[in-house]
């Protein structure tokens, strides 16, 4: 697809990188500057785990369309060591790290849409979604 975007994710930098890309991506669809403070933070906290915890990945950005929606799909997904028990990683102030555990429950919120697929041994995989809100109707 045209309007895909995939972000290699190993370092501080490449954080960086898919927030800018992300944003970019979402400006053009017309969401809202707060809306794109909201998607980019998501990104953030998504590429910054797989630093942390699975050491690289990727994230991936496309366009979503669904009758007259558009909106903005986030995929992180990454081999590494898996998350054991999804529900207690999605609960805030859950962290194996030396962190205050908002993360996923954070960018959850921050998005419409989100979904993770995660095996031990295997990696892990976070779908978020942001639709446009049309102001127009
Ligand atoms: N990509 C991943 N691979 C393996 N484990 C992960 C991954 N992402 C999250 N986790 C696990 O889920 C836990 C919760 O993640 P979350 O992002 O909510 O909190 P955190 O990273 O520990 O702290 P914070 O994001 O607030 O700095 C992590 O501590 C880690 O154990
Ligand atoms: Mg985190």
């Amino acid at each position: 697809m045209a309007d895909e975007n995939c972000i290699p994710i190993n370092s501080e930098v490449d954080i960086v990188t898919a927030r800018q890309k992300g944003r970019e991506m979402a400006a053009k669809l017309g969401f809202s500057s707060t809306e794109l403070t909201l998607i980019a933070t998501a990104i953030s906290e998504i590429a910054r785990n797989i630093v942390e915890y699975a050491r690289e990945g990727e994230i991936s950005l496309s366009i979503a369309q669904l009758g007259d929606k558009r909106g903005i799909i986030v995929i992180g997904c990454d081999n590494g060591p898996g998350i054991p028990n999804i529900k207690l990683a999605m609960q805030d102030g859950y962290s194996t790290g030396k962190s205050l555990g908002l993360g996923l429950p954070g960018a959850k919120r921050l998005m419409d849409e989100f979904e993770i697929v995660s095996e031990v041994g295997k990696g892990t995989k976070v779908t978020m979604k942001k639709w446009v809100q049309n102001h127009a109707r």
